[in-house]
């Protein structure tokens, strides 16, 4: 039953109304001060977006509580939305991991089967939404010639406050320290995770009894998911799939 839900755009699996709409998003004219964050799915795109929602309300917690985090940024698929790039990326080892506990959570998604078959089928770039490498290369070559600020996941979790300041700077506001330190509080792991209006918990699609939305939040768990063979094999594909492009990643420490 799943199956009819999703259909294909140029090679690329999509949810099935994304390709119903597909000449309208194609089409779509943006405005010179809208904002698009373009993640990868599961590279931290909600994250993201509470950061630039706080940093729009200048801290305000309470104006960020006012809704939902998937209405107040709706997604360009929906056509509600509008916005100019800013791309969130994440290690593609991590992000596979993540997308596979998202897809076992999350009933609007093909059902992963086991992680040894989620494996080859993330490699091959069969899954929705299209290849990792794909979409990071993709946005990578276009960051010299747009006004995109291209962040990675893995420096977020290092130094948030670094990169939300970047952010801030981007977006052209000027905060105080003060109010810095309050949404580098208000946009950690643990009170994203207790926060109604950015954990999905209303969301009836997930289950998050088979895997928390926001489930652990760290750099390096492939680690713990990876057997000794499939990182050889990821290796190879990655070195051989990212030889055209100067973008690079940290896995974590080895
Ligand atoms: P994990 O599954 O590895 O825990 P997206 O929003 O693009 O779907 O990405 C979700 C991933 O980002 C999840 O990764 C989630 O835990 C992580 N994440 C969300 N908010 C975070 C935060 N404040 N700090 C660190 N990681 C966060």
């Amino acid at each position: 039953g799943k199956k009819k839900e999703f259909s294909q755009v140029n090679g690329i699996i999509l949810q099935k109304k994304t390709c119903d709409f597909w000449n309208k998003i194609w089409n779509f004219q943006a405005k010179p001060d809208d904002l698009l964050i373009a993640s990868y799915p599961k590279a931290g795109t909600t994250w993201t977006q509470e950061i630039v929602d706080l940093i729009q309300n200048d801290g305000d917690i309470e104006k960020s509580r006012r809704a939902s985090i998937q209405l107040r940024h709706p997604f360009l698929e929906w056509i509600r939305m509008t916005h100019c790039p800013r791309p969130e990326k994440r290690n593609p080892k991590d992000n596979l991991v993540s997308y596979y506990h998202f897809q076992r959570m999350n009933k609007a998604l093909p059902d992963p089967g086991s992680w040894d078959e989620y494996f080859e089928t993330f490699l091959a770039g069969n899954v929705v939404w299209g290849s990792w490498f794909d979409h990071v290369k993709g946005w990578w070559k276009k960051k010299d010639s747009h006004p995109i600020l291209y962040l990675f996941y893995e420096d977020m979790r290092k130094d948030p406050k670094r990169e939300i300041r970047k952010i801030m700077e981007f977006l052209g506001k000027n905060l105080k320290e003060e109010i810095l330190d309050k949404i580098v509080y208000n946009t950690s792991f643990d009170v994203m995770k207790r926060n109604p209006m950015t954990n999905y918990i209303n969301e009836i699609k997930m289950n998050h009894n088979l895997s928390p939305f926001l489930r652990k939040g760290v750099v390096g768990d492939w680690k713990n998911q990876f057997t000794e063979a499939q990182n050889k094999q990821f290796n190879e594909y990655h070195e051989k799939n990212m030889a055209d492009t100067s973008l690079s990643f940290c896995m974590g420490l080895k």
